[in-house]
């Protein structure tokens, strides 16, 4: 799908598909007025007969008859105006990519609604991520002809005025600007859907490695990795790291990519992912229908790998490291087990009491190194890590948890502005209690209440004094009832805050 900037007045664009976002009562809106005047009534006709009154989510599809010089028009409601947030528009891009898939239109216009000049590149973004989105297919094992055909859509085409009125020279750069960086944020929320929905028995820690060598091949110059197996991880007294990983016969991978800017850094990042390939909560086994989607507990990790991509395409400022733990925690005779008391790569003891508390482990160790060896300006994590989060915020919005005012203060801007829905838990350190052991330094595991904040408690030993936020995506990174652009399962989710964040723009 390519995207461009028409400069055609909408009544006459040469396309097969018309579109057009209207707010509030859609008979007051300038660009209804225009086409139903076109039509001699005929959309309002149509809009009666339909029940068509712009409510956000409501489409309208009208054969204009040569009326436009478009063969159909679409209207797509988006409610009041007040109420519009830009990352609505993601659902709009996806409604309509949709749309005209549907009904097999090659070529589209949508006139940009107007969301204040000042928006406007912001808009176009969120249009282009929601078309190439919300046309997503993970259809990698469908063997129906269906699922193989190339999307008929060719070319989204925006206009800016209704009337064709010519743009200033830098609104037509800044539109192409958004338009390219749109194309590049899906590419790679697309890409980590991709790692997510593969099964757990293909995305093993060892592929997951060559998904992040192939990228790093691909920015050759800017991105370097190093792939850590088992031996070295025993040689850095990986200990939490590993004893998850030892039930598996899939050998565990610590995978590091760097990437550098051409000029002097401005600070250094470290993103840390969540690789569990599968979890099956080893010993402390999760019952069939919560192990079902398992495959994946390795979003984090699929998260900070596709940014990458993102983020030596666009360039960065910052020196940017990318680490993630990947393992498989099964059960087996060689499996870790309750009662085991494990020694982390800090020196820190720690007992098991539940195996199904793996993330914690895999990431203390992932962010002593990154502490350790990349000596981050900043760190962050991702990661499916607690059902709890689920239960404290449902399931489309991350935990977000720092002490760090200041940078927690600059991601949760990055989140909004990219429109992933995160919210702050705080890291009461009375909680800390539910984590004292008898017999080593602390527990894996604390009580059921508070479950998401003590697992964010547990990370904070390792990440100590280094300015650190915990992102759990558990719910948020797959959905068994998607939206317009998000299909269910895998959805990439904090991939777009990622390249907020550390990308230049
Ligand atoms: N990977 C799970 C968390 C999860 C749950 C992710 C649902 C996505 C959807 C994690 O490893 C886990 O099992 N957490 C336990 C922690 C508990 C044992 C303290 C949980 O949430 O039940
Ligand atoms: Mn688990
Ligand atoms: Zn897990």
């Amino acid at each position: 799908m390519d995207f461009s900037h028409l400069l055609e007045p909408a009544l006459t664009a040469s396309v097969d598909l018309l579109a057009f976002v209207v707010f509030g009562e859609p008979a007051k809106d300038p660009i209804w007025k225009l086409v139903d005047g076109a039509t001699k009534g005929g959309l309002a006709a149509a809009a009666k007969g339909e029940s068509f009154e712009g409510k956000s989510g409501q489409t309208l599809t009208f054969w204009s008859a040569g009326a436009t010089a478009a063969k159909r028009v679409l209207v797509i409601g988006a409610g009041a105006k007040g109420d519009l947030q830009l990352a609505q528009l993601r659902d709009v891009g996806a409604v309509t990519a949709q749309i005209a898939g549907k009904v097999g239109a090659e070529t589209l216009a949508l006139l940009l609604p107007a969301v204040g000049a000042n928006k406007e590149a912001a808009a176009v973004q969120m249009l282009v991520e929601g078309a190439l989105l919300g046309t997503y297919k993970f259809s990698r094992y469908l063997t129906g002809n269906d699922a193989k055909k190339p999307p008929t859509l060719k070319t989204f085409g925006f206009l800016t005025d209704a009337k064709g009125a010519k743009p200033k020279a830098a609104q037509a750069k800044a539109l192409r600007a958004a338009i390219d960086r749109g194309v590049v944020v899906a590419a790679a929320v697309a890409r980590a859907r991709d790692l997510v929905n593969e099964p757990a028995a293909f995305m093993t820690p060892a592929q997951l490695a060559i998904e992040a060598e192939s990228i790093a091949k691909k920015h050759k110059g800017t991105v370097s990795i190093t792939v850590l197996g088992p031996k070295k991880c025993d040689e850095l007294g990986m200990g939490m790291f590993l004893a998850v990983g030892k039930g598996s016969d899939q050998e565990p991978r610590l995978i590091h990519m760097t990437y550098k800017p051409g000029k002097k850094a401005k600070k250094k990042l470290a993103l840390i992912g969540k690789g569990i390939t599968f979890d099956s909560g080893g010993y402390s086994l999760k019952p069939s229908n919560a192990m079902e989607d398992m495959k994946v507990d390795m979003s984090g990790a699929a998260a900070v790998i596709s940014a990458m991509d993102a983020i030596a395409q666009l360039g960065s400022e910052y020196e940017v490291h990318v680490i993630a733990a990947c393992c498989e925690n099964l059960v087996s005779g060689r499996a870790y087990k309750l009662g085991d008391v494990l020694a982390s790569m800090d020196g820190t003891t720690v007992e098991i009491n539940n195996t199904d508390a793996e993330g914690r482990l895999t990431l203390g160790d992932a962010i002593t190194y990154a502490r350790t060896k990349v000596e981050p300006d900043e760190m962050f994590d991702f990661a499916t890590l607690t059902g709890a989060c689920m239960v404290a915020l449902g399931p489309y919005t991350a935990g977000v948890m720092s002490d760090h005012e200041n940078l927690v203060r600059a991601w949760m801007g990055a989140a909004e502005r990219s429109g992933e829905d995160m919210w702050r838990l705080p890291l009461n350190p009375r909680l800390r209690d539910q984590l004292k052991s008898s017999v080593a330094d602390m527990r894996n595991t604390g009580d059921r209440f508070g479950g998401a904040i003590t697992a964010g408690l547990f990370l904070k030993t390792f990440a100590r004094d280094t300015p650190w936020v915990h992102v759990d995506i558990a719910g948020p990174a797959s959905l068994t009832s998607g939206r317009p652009h998000q299909p269910r399962g895998g959805t990439g989710f904090a991939v777009a805050s990622i390249i907020e964040y550390a990308a230049k723009r």
